[in-house]
């Protein structure tokens, strides 16, 4: 018996099997209740007294070796199965997760793209700008208000460099190098000195628009702006301009849209008036023209801006600002279909 023990347990050792049938087989052969050791079982009872401890152990010990086997085999048997059945040469050597586009670059895309295809070119400056570009070009008197410590951030040491506090700067510098035709969109980042909260941050993103021609009228821009606010929030959206001012746009105004959420009947979120406040707009003021090396006698020109983090909170409702710069990725990855 015990000799039978130690063959059959050099046997197991060495089993080898290349697929799940085969090592059913050898289970079926060894451990099933007709296998080889039930039967070495049955005879032990027939083992003498004096033996049956030894007999006992080694017996055990050669079941469990044989399960313990077999169920190697088995686990390499499947890995191989399905490996064989899902080679793909072409995958990567690891996993790659894709990351998210940002809420911020999903909007300002889409707010490009309609403005491209009315035939506006993109243009991009500077953030750290001089005090030329981001305000005395732009017809801002000497002791304005925005030019003050409260609004802008100055490079220290350096009076005349400033933090953007508009792209407005992006379209000086297109004007001083180019002639009209033009017609340019300026997206970027804007610095402001704010205390941070839920509805203002010390940075945000605009999008500035620029038409620059023979003739350009503010009828080119109302028509403009209505084009791209049902292209951006649906083909009922209603618009409304209310008299304003900028420095730099004469006359000026503020656009309203009506607001898509109680359809114009009025809510909270539109403060129950049923228009929320965009953008920015107006006719190019003919001094900023001049100073920027283009004659106003024979130009004139229309320009808007508007807060890409507004457009995105109408869009996605997010009702606070910071959410937009402390990439939380739970917040992030809720914009994957919007990709
Ligand atoms: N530059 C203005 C701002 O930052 C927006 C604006 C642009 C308004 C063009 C009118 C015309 O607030």
């Amino acid at each position: 018996m015990l000799e039978k023990i130690q063959k059959l347990l050099e046997e197991v050792e060495k089993l080898s099997a290349s697929s799940a049938e085969e090592v059913e087989a050898l289970r079926i052969k060894y451990l099933s209740k007709k296998g080889v050791i039930n039967a070495l079982m049955t005879d032990f009872r027939n083992v003498p007294a004096e033996m049956k401890k030894e007999v006992g152990m080694k017996l055990n010990d050669l079941k469990n070796k044989t399960q313990e086997k077999i169920s190697a085999l088995k686990d390499a048997a499947e890995t191989n199965d399905s490996q064989a059945d899902e080679l793909d040469l072409t995958r990567t050597a690891y996993p790659i997760a894709l990351g998210t586009r940002h809420p911020l670059t999903i909007v300002k895309n889409e707010i490009v793209d309609i403005f491209a295809r009315l035939g506006f070119t993109l243009a991009e400056g500077p953030e750290v700008e001089d005090d030329w570009h981001v305000y005395s070009s732009m017809n801002f008197a000497d002791d304005h208000p925005a030019r003050d410590m409260q609004d802008t951030f100055f490079v220290e040491a350096h009076p005349d460099i400033v933090l953007r506090s508009h792209t407005s700067s992006v379209q000086a510098r297109v004007m001083e190098r180019q002639q009209p035709p033009i017609r340019v969109i300026c997206p970027g980042r804007v610095y402001r000195n704010e205390a941070i909260s839920a509805r203002a941050h010390c940075f945000f993103h605009q999008v500035e628009g620029l038409y620059v021609d023979k003739n350009v009228s503010f009828t080119d821009l109302k028509q403009v702006l209505l084009l791209f606010a049902r292209e951006m929030f649906g083909k009922d959206t209603q618009i409304r301009l209310r008299p304003s001012y900028f420095p730099f746009t004469e006359p000026s105004a503020e656009m309203d849209i009506s607001c898509d959420i109680c359809g114009g009947k009025g809510c909270s979120f539109c403060k129950h008036t049923g228009w929320v406040e965009i953008l920015g707009c107006g006719m190019v003021d003919p001094a900023v023209l001049d100073a920027n090396g283009i004659d106003s006698k024979i130009y004139t020109g229309y320009a808007f801006g508007m807060g890409i983090e507004r457009i995105a909170n109408l869009k996605y409702k997010v009702k606070d600002l910071r959410m937009f710069s402390e990439n939380d990725t739970r917040f992030l990855e809720e914009f994957i279909s919007a990709n």
